[in-house]
């Protein structure tokens, strides 16, 4: 006989109880596990009995034991308050109903359960669950329990054993609630004419995106993109003005600001639910939804709840309840024969503040909400048992609310000891009790066809104009490498001046027709010496933040009488006198400042005394916002005094990095902000002769940048529409982003296959924005430098930080001791933001 081997004792709430016993037969016989069912037979007799079952691989048949006695009878007290006369069918009916945690963010089951016993409060209804931490298996409404190992453990072929046990009786149903279950008995136990659930057909339809079901109800999707390349990632968020959710292809949606956040949401979604990811635009609006129930196809009754109050997590606490509108009925009805939907479901929408319905996910079990509908006279569940049609005329209460409602735990059950959390106490009822997670881990799953081939099967459903431009049309930088010798030291770098003369030459002619425009070189952003000689060349003025920088500038070859001096520190280190051609100050303490300081005999000469205008919609900490109209009379005082000591015009600057708020939100800012020019002009008896609209535009977005300007200058200040008006750009990283790359060399490769990880002479130092965006790659490898692919790779700087990752999801499975790499598009702040600690012998060659 065996040793006796202990599956898992996950909770163990009640020493009376022990939920999961196991023990190995001699041999190569099953583990054999137990099963805990209690409460009263249809007779109102306690069941006494425990179920053990096999969930561990195995062929012979399990052995069963006695478990626990003396189960309480927990008969439903309930009234009956049904609406109408729900038949034999339900009289008879024992229902098995999944998914009965009900916290904050609640399955559906206690809803379904309640509105079982409001139709019929004989209806047996048993709650069937994998973690006696489910809340709602202590409620007494149910006629009885039944836990089944947590999903972790479960083994597809017991458990389908389990289920089909479960349901023998001719007279019982099961009501399947937690989505990857209702997945697995499609996958597993097919069709079944007692298992009110969608089948496989339905499931594809509805994997996210649900493009096919948009179809056919004529409600079409937020925009997404299912391209969660870092690249792609990246532009949809920054084209989402709204942000942009992540979303599991089956499970869990995650609101994402950036790029980094997105990419993590789509790993944890595909660690621990399974499938695909993509994103979706977040669409502002008010949540509705519908409620529907069908038999083999058929339509059989729908509600429509528009969210009234909600959760903190978003989830309904109270609705309004309304009939689906006829037209929407139709073609749910089409729908539902089409894919042959059996079982509830759930299509959750916004309705857009035009009034336009989007069809945000469809779910393949009944909402959490349902007994919310079944209240307002709406008993769908009742109508799926009973297979009755929605009746002709009904009146609807117009909408239900929940209550918190404390119960005693059952003494059986016990109460779940929730284990202390590392730093903040007990932990938070969990939202999947049951371990439904884990489920996606295990990979059990086949995944749909009908919707969700590879990312790029599915084009993004963007109705806007893209920018024609991506980044990799900017990462040609490859072909313009030198070809590296054994010679060099390396981490070294590469400028590829030409890229600047296109990307400058590009950038005029988007601006071609605009009168009177200057474009700038923000030093910052790429100050190595060669680019700051091409630059002047090309015709660009200097944009300086420190009066050193500006130094710097002129010794380049940039005229100090057009230079522009920005940000908080621009008269820094003190000296007796500057020429500039315009500064912007930062502050009204700046103007002040410089007012004491020309009463102290500073000698400044510039044509153009400024302001830089916050934005009023971004946190920010430059610029001067004119909240309070007192700010805006004491600019405009102390503007007016510098015009007249410097005998200068007046300009107005905004700078918001658009690469960070997209191009629809820096619009709306930069419209806002400077609508002030009219209010500080009208003080200052002109327009402004100058309007600076700063830096900050993404690589991506060239094509853009014309429209945006002139959707500002249409729409900003009346005083921006004169004719003089001239204007400002100090794009950086538009420009130079492209112009320069670092070249490093393989010191070692780890591991094998997709997995493997190369350590380069580089390290976060050499390019420090490697951490914020991903840069492209390029191995030079047959006499030629190629783009390295995407894979599932990293490579790693020299350093001894954690952080020191240089790159990540690339194929670097071919790469060997000894190759040289190349990083592109580090011409912006990778270059000005660089430390040289560490770089041996090519710290001139990066100096
Ligand atoms: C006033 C101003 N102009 C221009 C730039 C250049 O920005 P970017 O390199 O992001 O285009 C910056 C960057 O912070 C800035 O603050």
């Amino acid at each position: 006989m065996a040793n006796q081997v202990p599956v898992r004792v996950p909770f163990q709430p009640n020493p009376r109880l022990t939920l999961f016993l196991a023990e190995r037969q001699a041999g190569n016989g099953p583990a054999v596990a137990m099963y805990l069912r209690l409460g009263t037979s249809r007779h109102g007799r306690p069941v006494r009995s425990t179920v053990a079952s096999r969930w561990i691989s195995g062929t012979s048949a399990a052995r069963c034991r006695k478990l626990s006695r003396g189960c309480h009878a927990r008969r439903a007290r309930t009234r009956r308050i049904g609406h109408e006369s729900w038949g034999a069918i339900i009289h008879a009916a024992t229902v098995v109903v999944s998914g009965m945690h009900s916290g904050p963010n609640p399955s559906p089951g206690l809803g379904i359960a309640r509105s079982l016993k409001l139709a019929d409060p004989e209806v047996r209804v048993v709650g069937l669950d994998y973690s006696a931490a489910s809340s709602a298996l202590h409620t007494s409404i149910l006629d009885d329990v039944v836990l089944l190992p947590g999903w972790d453990e479960i083994h597809p072929g017991t458990w389908m054993e389990q289920v089909a046990d479960l349901i023998a009786d001719p007279n019982t149903f099961l009501i399947p609630t937690l989505d990857l279950e209702v997945r697995v008995l499609a996958e597993f136990f097919g069709v079944h004419e007692r298992v009110l659930a969608p089948n496989k057909r339905v499931l594809d339809t509805v994997a996210k995106p649900p493009v096919t079901v948009a179809d056919a109800l004529g409600l079409p999707l937020p925009e997404f993109s299912t391209d969660t390349d870092w690249g792609a990632a990246e532009r949809f968020i920054r084209h989402s003005p709204y942000g942009a959710w992540a979303k599991g292809q089956h499970y869990e949606a995650f609101r994402v600001r950036s790029v980094e956040e997105a990419l993590a949401a789509g790993r944890f979604i595909k660690r621990e639910w399974g499938g695909d990811w993509h994103l979706e635009a977040h669409v502002p609006g008010q949540e509705c939804g519908i409620a529907f129930v069908a038999r083999n196809g058929a339509l059989l009754d729908a509600v429509l709840m528009t969210k009234v109050i909600l959760t903190p997590e978003g989830k309904t606490w109270s609705g309004e309840v309304a009939e689906l509108p006829d037209v929407l009925w139709e073609k749910l009805r089409h729908y539902a024969a089409d894919v042959g939907w059996n079982g509830g479901g759930e299509i959750e929408m916004i309705r857009t503040w035009d009034g336009d319905l989007k069809l945000m996910e469809v779910n393949p079990r009944f909402p959490a909400w349902i007994h919310g509908a079944s209240t307002c006279g709406a008993n769908l569940p009742a109508a799926l048992l009973a297979e009755q049609v929605r009746p002709e005329r009904r009146r609807l209460t117009s909408g239900f609310t929940r209550v918190v409602e404390e119960i005693a735990v059952s003494p059986v059950l016990g109460i779940s000891s929730y284990p202390w959390g590392p730093s903040d106490g007990i932990n938070p009822a969990t939202k999947h009790p049951s371990g439904m997670r884990t489920l996606g881990r295990r990979e059990l799953l086949s995944e749909p066809t009908a919707v969700h081939g590879p990312a790029s099967a599915i084009p993004s459903n963007r109705t806007h104009p893209q920018p024609s431009e991506s980044t990799e049309s900017l990462t040609g930088y490859e072909t313009l490498l030198d070809t590296p010798s054994e010679s060099w030291a390396t981490p070294s770098r590469q400028i590829l001046v030409t890229l600047l003369d296109e990307r400058v030459a590009e950038l005029r002619a988007q601006l071609d027709g605009l009168p009177h425009t200057v474009l700038a070189h923000s030093i910052k952003t790429c100050p190595h010496p060669e680019l700051l000689s091409r630059a002047a060349g090309l015709g660009l003025v200097a944009e300086a933040i420190t009066l050193d920088e500006l130094d710097v500038a002129i010794t380049h070859g940039f005229d100090p009488g057009c230079a522009i001096l920005n940000g908080p520190a621009k008269w820094w280190p003190s000296r007796s006198s500057v020429r500039c051609g315009a500064f912007f100050a930062d502050s009204v303490e700046e103007l002040a400042q410089l007012v004491r300081s020309l009463d102290a005999g500073f000698r400044l000469t510039a044509d153009i005394v400024g302001i830089r205008v916050a934005a009023p919609g971004v946190a920010s900490r430059f610029g001067l916002s004119f909240e309070r109209s007192a700010d805006l009379a004491e600019t405009a005082a102390l503007l007016t005094e510098l015009r007249v000591r410097l005998g200068a015009r007046w300009g107005i600057h905004f700078h918001q990095a658009e690469s960070v708020l997209g191009p629809d939100r820096w619009r709306h800012e930069a419209t806002s902000a400077l609508g002030f020019a009219d209010p500080l002009a009208d003080r200052l008896g002109d327009p402004p002769a100058v309007v600076d609209f700063g830096g900050g535009w993404h690589v991506d977005d060239l094509s853009v940048l014309r429209s945006s300007l002139d959707r500002v200058l249409a729409t900003g200040g009346d005083c921006l529409r004169t004719r003089q008006l001239e204007i400002v750009l100090e794009p950086g990283k538009l420009l130079t982003q492209s112009a320069a790359a670092v070249v490093t060399r393989v010191l070692l490769a780890k591991g094998h296959g997709i997995g493997r990880e190369v350590i380069v002479d580089a390290a976060l130092g050499d390019i420090p924005e490697a951490r914020y965006r991903a840069h492209p790659v390029a191995q030079f490898i047959h006499g030629e430098w190629r783009p390295v692919s995407r894979g599932a790779g990293r490579i790693l700087g020299r350093s001894c930080m954690e952080s020191d990752i240089l790159a990540e999801e690339l194929d670097v499975s071919s790469l060997a001791e000894g190759d040289f790499l190349a990083f592109g598009m580090c011409g912006a702040y990778d270059l000005s933001m660089s430390y040289p600690f560490g770089r041996g012998l090519a710290a001139e060659a990066l100096a």
